[in-house]
This record gives C-alpha cells, structure tokens and sequence, in this order.
C-alpha cells in the first residue's frame, strides 16, 4: 500500500519540523490539501506557503486542488514540481481539456469525486488518468468519520479499471485509519491519504508503516 500523509493535520506552527518527519519516514507522497472557500467550505494555505514546503520537501508532492476552476492553478502546481495533480470532477467544465493540459505540463493526472458522485462520471475519461482520487468525506475538513459506502466504490472503480485496461491508481481521502484502511486495501486501494491518524500518531512512521502494510 502506499501512503500519502495529509499536511492539513500539521502543526502549522512547526512545518518545518513536520516536513523533516515526513522526509525521514517510509511516507511515498506528501498529500497537499489547497481549498479556496468556494468549492469547499474551508480555506487552507495556498501556493506562497506551497512554495516552502516543496522545497523543504523530498517525497513526491500530490496535490488535491478543492477549488472552482483547478484549470487555473495548473502552472502554480507545476511550478512546486508536484508529482501529481487532482482535480474534482465537480469543479471541471472541460475536464477533458483539464487534464490534457496536466499532463502537458508534465504531471500525473488525478480526477476526485465528492462522496455523492458516482463511478459511472468516469466511464469516459478513466482510460487517461493516471489516478482517481475517491473521497471517503465531504471535502474541506480533515477529522470526519469515513463514508463507509466508499467502500462499494473502490470495488465499482476497480472493476471499471479492469474492465477498460486503464492503469489509474485508486487512492482514497477521508477518515482512513487502520481499520478503514484494511477495508479499502481489500476493496482495491492503491494509495491511502491520512491526515489526522497520521499527525495525530505518537510515533508518525509507524502510523505510516501501519498503512503501509495493508
Ligand atoms: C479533506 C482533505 C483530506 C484531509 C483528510 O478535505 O482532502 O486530505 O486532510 O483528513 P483526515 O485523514 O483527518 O480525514
Ligand atoms: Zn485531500
């Protein structure tokens, strides 16, 4: 399993220290939570305090954009040398031009769904991404209760990705800790996100190496 730390759950007051944990730890990618108080109910930190953290940074960045219009940011997001771009299917008019134009700019392409959106939205565009990102909360919040129908839609995405040959990497958001995540891995999970059950841990790598093992 890989695991993708969620830095919305740091110590804002330390970053710098909780970067070097993350640096230091088996975590495969740092999760990047960018929301703008329209598409989600909740502001977080934009691409000024981005730009230090990827610096400071040495694991792959994936970066989860809960704004209206993500084409926008594209080359913000590039710029930090991310790894990996999500976008909501929610938030994408054009969502095959968007992620088109993630991948010219060299990145990974993710699309997220919102709880309520179902796996069929993907029917057509799954064959060119490189990754779903499928949320187990309503976007905006870390700490909510997992969603446990999420379950029923790593299974569904599964078998569409099967069903299509595509190679998108099923990773999930919201509420993961041991017990969901063993769910979600035996569901299908390629990648879990975890924000308060990692920064939460009295000892962060075995918190990651606990995910890790699913
Ligand atoms: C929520 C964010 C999540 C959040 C997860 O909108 O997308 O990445 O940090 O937090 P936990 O793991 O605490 O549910
Ligand atoms: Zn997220």
């Amino acid at each position: 399993m890989k695991v993708a730390p969620s830095l919305l759950a740091a110590d804002f007051l330390n970053l710098s220290k909780e970067i070097e944990k993350i640096n230091a730890s088996e975590a495969d990618f740092l999760h990047l939570d960018v929301m703008d108080g329209v598409f989600v109910p909740n502001i977080s930190f934009g691409f000024p305090v981005l730009q230090g953290v990827a610096k400071a940074c040495e694991k792959p960045l994936d970066v989860h954009m809960m704004t209206v219009e993500p084409e926008k940011w594209i080359a913000n997001v590039k710029e930090l040398g991310a790894e990996i771009m999500n976008v909501h299917q929610e938030a994408c008019l054009h969502l095959y031009s968007t992620v088109q134009h993630i991948h010219q700019a060299g990145m990974m392409a993710g699309v997220t769904l919102n709880p309520a959106t179902p796996i069929s939205t993907l029917e057509d565009i799954i064959s060119e991404l490189d990754l779903v990102l499928l949320m187990s909360v309503e976007p905006g919040f870390g700490g909510q209760p997992f969603i446990k129908h999420t379950i029923e839609k790593v299974r569904k995405l599964k078998e569409l990705r099967d069903r299509t040959g595509s190679k998108a990497l099923i990773e999930v958001d919201g509420g993961v800790n041991e017990k969901t995540g063993a769910e979600l891995a035996a569901a299908g999970a390629d990648v879990l996100v975890a924000g308060s059950y990692v920064f939460g841990s009295e000892v962060m790598n075995e918190a990651i190496r606990r995910l890790k093992t699913l």
